[in-house]
């Protein structure tokens, strides 16, 4: 339809715009807070960019509804008409302490489904994204479907700091020795495109956010690859959830394992 190629090359365009002013704000010292604990960072840079695509947003397209990590969006509580996902800087922390490894996330859904998905690495100027029923692509490369995948043979993502319990211990160590590997890049969105790409054959997290989640979910579903939360169940677009996000087969076997 006209409006998604309309509203692909508008979002394109901000997220070069975006990029410029990021990448120059790294030449000036950062205004850090910190949210809900201590590591739990925050920039000026993060308010600044989600600032930034909702004004372009809501000038373009002011019958849109945004939801934005850092709050300068809508406040929704249904997922009627067309709603922007964002996370401005996915990867907050690599971003302070790194300077790279960080992303924009954007996912647009319509009447619930999602529709276009971005994920951005803004150092590496490299574009991950998918237009649902016409491919995913890297930059301008279609992506291939994501094939099968079995746990013996699998490199997944998972943060070995989110195993907080005993319970969680129990489920996840086992996994940890019967995977191939496990990498821990502490941005959602990369993992997403890791996914994608096949980098990764499965990510899992124990609670992300539907910034963290919408526009990942879109390009790997796009792909074939299957996204819901750990028991298998579809997520809900408004609420944090846990993540499952795999190839096919190798996502039928992770529910299963972690089920069992
Ligand atoms: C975080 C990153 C991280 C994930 C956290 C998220 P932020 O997002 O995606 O990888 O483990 O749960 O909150 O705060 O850097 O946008
Ligand atoms: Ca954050
Ligand atoms: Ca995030
Ligand atoms: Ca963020």
């Amino acid at each position: 339809m006209a409006i998604w190629h309309e509203v692909d090359k508008a979002v394109k365009q901000w997220l070069k715009d975006a990029r410029k002013s990021i990448v120059e704000s790294l030449e000036s010292a950062l205004d850090i807070d910190t949210k809900s604990n201590a590591n739990d960072l925050v920039t000026n840079v993060d308010k600044e960019t989600e600032q930034f695509f909702v004004k372009q947003i809501k000038e373009h397209y002011p019958h849109h509804k945004i939801v934005g990590e850092e709050g300068f969006g809508d406040k929704i509580d249904d997922l009627k008409g067309i709603v922007w996902i964002i996370d401005p800087i996915d990867g907050t922390m690599n971003f302070v302490h790194q300077k790279r490894n960080f992303y924009i996330s954007i996912g647009i859904l319509e009447d619930g489904i999602g529709r276009v998905g971005y994920l951005y690495d803004v150092i590496l100027d490299e574009l991950y994204w998918a237009s649902k029923g016409k491919g995913a692509f890297f930059n301008e490369e279609m992506i291939s479907p994501l094939e099968e995948g079995n746990i013996n043979e699998a490199i997944i993502g998972f943060n070995p700091a989110s195993i907080h319990s005993e319970q969680a211990a129990q489920t996840f160590i086992p996994l940890l020795k019967d995977v191939r590997g496990a990498r821990s890049y502490g941005s959602a969105a990369m993992e997403f495109a890791y996914v994608a790409t096949g980098r990764l054959d499965a990510y899992i997290s124990l609670g992300l956010s539907p910034w963290d989640f919408a526009g990942g979910k879109i390009i790997v579903e796009e792909l074939g690859g299957v996204v819901t939360d750990l028991q298998g169940n579809p997520v809900n677009m408004l609420e944090k959830s846990s993540i499952l996000a795999a190839r096919p087969e190798l996502h039928k076997q992770l529910c299963d394992y972690l089920q069992s």
